[in-house]
């Protein structure tokens, strides 16, 4: 028998906190740092984030990851000992040991699952999906929940206004499900590529066994996000173009045959780029960007859980999920809802 992955139920979840621009600019003013509302929202397109209150226990990454993991099994009608993998992408991990996969299975109960983390930045997800997708169609899972979730606010610079405007925190969850290889509704392809000679790109330079945290690190910011906004942004138009091309060539389809595009969220900008390269029409791009900011490896399974709760996304339709990240990282998948 051959079998293929379906998404059946998506969940999300945000920290109470909410940050508007003003809030940023008045915090960047105390160190001396000019940035602006109307700034911040005709560069990025971005008009507030949520932070978690650190050190709030309702707030860590696994508790962020639990609450969308529950809202996404309550929509496939399933219960946590259902769950035979758990794949926690994130790069703002609870803790370094155990995985944030581990801490939320403890929390969720899911007894009968292994879990893991993944680091694969803003396209984690995507990655996350992919293996999902693969230990499903070998027959190893029948059920698996793919978390994207992040805290980036315990790695923001706040001394680097080009950066820390952009980052906010979150959760999506997708659990997604073995079905017959000959079923319309299916994820339908999916394409990863990674290129390390980019990490100098966005990095954090201390926090690993490479470069453990020293006192003399902190003023630097050494264990804080590390980024060339510029040269990312142009990297990302490149590719997120030629990840949408190359699913849609695999699955001999035109961009006239989708129904919805849901980009990575990294910036209003690079997004109209793409969609302007693909010649897709601004209407069918999902974006939460404005609420949420870049949330990393949050955006995409947060963005499809808004759509498809609020039926946008219906059954039958074509949807192309599409991320960059750090790495730099760059993934796609296409399926059908
Ligand atoms: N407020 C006011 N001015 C600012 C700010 C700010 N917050 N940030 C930068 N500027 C200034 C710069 O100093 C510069 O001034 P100068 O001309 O006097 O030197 C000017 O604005 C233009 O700077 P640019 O860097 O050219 O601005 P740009 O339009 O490229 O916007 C941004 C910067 C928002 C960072 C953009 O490049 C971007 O979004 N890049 C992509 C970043 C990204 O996607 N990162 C996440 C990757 S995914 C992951 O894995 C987490």
């Amino acid at each position: 028998m051959e079998y293929a992955a379906k998404i059946t139920g998506t969940g999300s979840a945000f920290p109470r906190n909410r940050v508007s621009n003003m809030d940023i600019s008045q915090k960047l003013a105390q160190s001396g740092i000019e940035t602006s509302d109307s700034w911040i929202r005709e560069r990025t397109g971005i008009v507030e984030r949520r932070m978690s209150m650190p050190g709030n226990s309702e707030e860590y990454n696994s508790s962020l990851g639990l609450a969308a993991a529950l809202n996404a099994l309550k929509m496939a009608g399933k219960s946590p000992l259902d769950i035979d993998q758990i794949i926690y992408a994130t790069c703002t991990p609870d803790t370094i040991l155990p995985s944030t996969a581990c801490w939320l299975q403890h929390k969720l109960g899911a007894a009968k699952a292994w879990g893991m983390d993944l680091n694969a930045a803003c396209s984690g997800f995507i990655y996350g999906l992919s293996i999902a997708d693969q230990f499903i169609r070998t027959g190893q899972v029948k059920t698996c929940l793919v978390i994207g979730a992040e805290i980036l606010s315990s790695i923001i610079n706040w001394e680097d206004r080009s950066s820390c405007i952009l980052f906010g925190d979150g959760a999506g969850a997708a659990i997604v499900e073995r079905t017959q290889e000959a079923s319309i509704h299916r994820i339908l392809s999916t394409h990863l590529l990674s290129d390390g000679t980019l990490w100098e790109m966005l990095h954090v330079p201390a926090g690993g066994s490479a470069q453990p945290v020293t006192p003399e690190m902190i003023p630097q910011n050494l264990n804080k996000i590390h980024m060339n906004g510029r040269e990312i942004f142009k990297v990302a138009v490149r590719t997120l173009t030629s990840f949408a091309v190359k699913a849609l060539k695999k699955n001999q389809m035109t961009v006239d045959m989708l129904d919805w595009f849901i980009p990575h969220q990294a910036n209003l900008r690079i997004i109209e780029a793409v969609a302007k390269r693909l010649s897709l029409p601004m209407e069918k791009v999902l974006i939460n960007l404005d609420r949420y900011g870049n949330t990393s490896s949050a955006t995409v399974p947060s963005m499809l859980d808004e759509a498809v709760r609020d039926g946008r996304i219906q059954k039958g339709h074509i949807v192309l999920l599409d991320a960059f990240g750090a790495g730099l990282t760059y993934g796609a998948v296409l399926l059908r809802w």
